[in-house]
């Protein structure tokens, strides 16, 4: 058996075959992977049925994992999974759904928005993978908007206006937009935005792409409102459908994607039913731009 990797959208996305990544693999079909994620920028494993360590252990063939930390407001004694395994459920501790007025289901909704993973961390994520344990009967597909293809449609005005922003991310920004807006000053400070631009280039592909994410809510240099309108009007370019791979889910499907070259959402779903969704994190190498000291 070897990788194999069929293109299933017209601009990205491709499906693998060929490989049971809850073995260890050969250098070469590692190569294969990350060879296909420069192309493609999300693959789309099915049936691959993991444990949290098999996950974990796939992930670091393609680098270390992030640091959680600064990411979410749940504590870690509320913790359902294991350090290294982000939850994105809409379960709680007992296993059972968040109820509707909890805490952590208001901050997980901002899942809903069109955003790049850890686009609000200093050195933002390279991958994500997540891995469908238990699939919501109503809804909660994630769509993958292609980024690069939202760059090279931008007409020559935009795209030079665009080239050299810079833009701030918090987590207080893409949760701001839905209402949520307390935090504890413990919360305020990890939050604090930072800076990335809003072109970056594929360091393996050289292809452009526009750096969006719910997390934006500044552009240096630019007042707030006009700042604002700039990002909704490019996010609305970026999201057309014909740039959006729209993926249902089914039982042990595993997804990776770029987040340096997509951005991506979950649809509403039934949340009175289980979704149990896990995800592990693939820390980025370097910031996209210079950051303002502390
Ligand atoms: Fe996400």
């Amino acid at each position: 058996m070897s990788v194999s990797i069929r293109q299933i959208h017209p601009v990205f996305v491709g499906e693998v075959s060929g490989v049971d990544i809850s073995q260890p693999l050969s250098r070469e079909a590692v190569a294969a992977i990350e060879a296909g994620m420069d192309r493609y920028a999300v693959l789309v494993f099915h049936d691959q049925k993991l444990t949290d360590e098999q996950q974990m252990a796939f992930s670091v063939n393609f680098g270390t994992l992030e640091n959680p930390h600064g990411g979410n407001i749940t504590r870690p004694e509320e913790r359902r999974l294991q350090v290294g395994m982000g939850d994105v459920s809409n379960l709680g501790k007992d296993g059972r759904p968040l109820a509707r007025d909890s805490r952590q289901r208001a901050f997980n909704l901002g899942n809903m928005l069109w955003h790049s993973d850890s686009s609000y961390r200093a050195i933002p994520a390279k991958y994500s993978l997540l891995s469908a344990r238990v699939v919501n009967p109503v809804g909660g597909n994630t769509e993958f908007a292609d980024m690069r293809a939202a760059y090279d449609t931008l007409d020559a005005a935009t795209r030079a206006l665009v080239e050299d922003l810079v833009c701030e991310h918090s987590l207080m920004y893409s949760r701001g937009s839905l209402g949520f807006v307390d935090y504890t000053e413990e919360e305020r400070a990890m939050f604090r935005p930072v800076r990335q631009r809003l072109v970056r280039t594929h360091p393996v592909s050289g292809r452009k792409s526009l750096y969006l994410s719910a997390h934006a809510g500044q552009v240096i240099g630019m007042p707030t409102a006009e700042a604002r309108i700039l990002l909704r009007d490019l996010n609305e370019h970026a999201t057309q459908p014909a740039f959006v791979y729209v993926h249902h889910w089914r039982p042990w499907d595993l997804v990776i994607w770029d987040n340096r070259q997509v951005m991506h959402r979950v649809r509403r779903y039934d949340e009175a039913q289980p979704r149990d969704m896990r995800r592990t994190t693939i820390a980025g190498e370097a910031p996209t731009t210079a950051q303002v000291p502390a």
